[in-house]
């Protein structure tokens, strides 16, 4: 799993740079949607499991924003038994790191079923989804061997901001500075994720993991691309580690499950999207002060802010909006690692876990 977790600049290099042109402009492989075409679409369907889905979580945020076509995402393994709203005019979008899952396989059927137009964002070269779906982008992120995945999600999470730019580009929907702007931040992306695995909150992290180890139940709180990032930081730390974990939408803890919130209660407070900063340490206070013991990942320019609440900050360096995702996930990565390794858990083949479950 480090190996692959330090494998992702060259990953994500591999996966984005044969889908820039000369001119700047996102290629999407063969996929040549026209304006009409997509105008065509009234609704955008990300269907997936496990990290995977967590992938699309954030792909909604990202497409919407950009698009301004209604995204809707959904656990493979609901959405083939709820009599989904699926038709001709629907773009289903399919993600899979293996592209053998029994539950996405069988999401991807039953749109096709529907007459849904089928594109599929797979890692496995030839694989079945990639060979039952009416159009693949590939992850080149090579072989992921490690359960828990790393590579494949952040290569991901690269395909994803390119649809949603090429989308909002022939849609009109994204500014052209905007655009421009993002596919910029996109290409640097490796070297700023190697400059984080240089620096010092890099380099921090064990430490931090030496601390909190022994706790048995760790939120992960956040707004929008934060807490769908969230999401993903949760599910490492669950599945290498197996303190359980979960991660909550900040805004809706005081409906609730703040009241779970103690002396020593570990929060992992997601604070890099700036739009909701103050929103987002408003409920690091609101934590704070029920006894919580909060680590903080923020960006580059929010740190300073950040460190007058929090004491143990995580700084990843700032980049377009729509990529702080990919960035964000390096440091919880290597906290689930850390902690997992503190643990002595088994990190590569964590217990009662498949690599691809292709049974349901
Ligand atoms: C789980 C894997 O079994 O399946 C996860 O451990 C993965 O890492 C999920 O996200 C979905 O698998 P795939 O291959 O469809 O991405």
């Amino acid at each position: 799993m480090m190996k692959e977790i330090m494998e992702q600049p060259q990953a994500i290099s591999a996966t984005i740079s044969p889908r820039i042109g000369n001119d700047g402009r996102i290629i999407l492989d063969g996929i040549a949607l026209t304006q009409e075409e997509l105008q065509a679409f009234n609704r955008i369907f990300i269907l997936a499991c496990g990290s995977a889905y967590h992938v699309g979580v954030v792909g909604k945020y990202v497409i919407e924003q950009a698009a301004r076509i209604p995204v809707e995402v959904d656990i493979a393994s609901e959405f083939r038994y709820r009599m989904p709203l699926v038709d001709e005019r629907s773009l289903v979008l399919i993600i899979s790191q293996s592209g053998e899952t029994a539950d996405t396989l069988a999401a991807l059927r039953e749109a096709k079923s529907h007459g849904a137009r089928v594109i599929s964002i797979v890692n496995v070269v030839g694989s079945t989804i990639a060979r039952e779906s009416d159009d693949v982008l590939y992850t080149w992120a090579g072989p992921e061997i490690a359960v828990a995945t790393t590579k494949a999600y952040s290569t991901q999470l690269a395909v994803l901001d390119m649809i949603g730019l090429a989308f909002g580009e022939a849609l009109g929907t994204v500014k052209k500075e905007e655009y421009n702007e993002a596919v910029a931040e996109l290409q640097k992306l490796p070297e700023k994720m190697e400059q984080f695995l240089a620096s010092e909150s890099c380099e921090a992290i064990p430490k931090y993991a030496s601390q909190y180890f022994n706790h048995n139940s760790v939120f992960f709180i956040g707004r929008n691309l934060d807490y769908a990032l969230g999401l993903e930081g949760s599910l490492k730390l669950k599945e290498i580690s197996y303190i359980h974990s979960e991660a909550y939408a900040s805004g809706e803890l005081k409906h609730g499950t703040i009241s779970l919130i103690e002396d020593g209660t570990l929060v992992i407070a997601l604070g890099t999207y700036a739009p909701l900063f103050d929103k987002a340490m408003s409920n690091v206070v609101e934590v704070k002060a029920r006894g919580a013991d909060v680590l903080a990942l923020a960006t580059e320019s929010h740190r300073g802010e950040m460190a007058k609440t929090v004491e143990n900050v995580i700084t990843i360096p700032d980049t377009a909006q729509m990529l702080l995702p990919s960035l964000g996930v390096v440091p919880l990565q290597l906290l689930a690692y850390y902690i997992a390794l503190q643990r002595g858990c088994d990190i590569d083949k964590p217990r009662n876990l498949a690599k691809s479950v292709t049974v349901e």
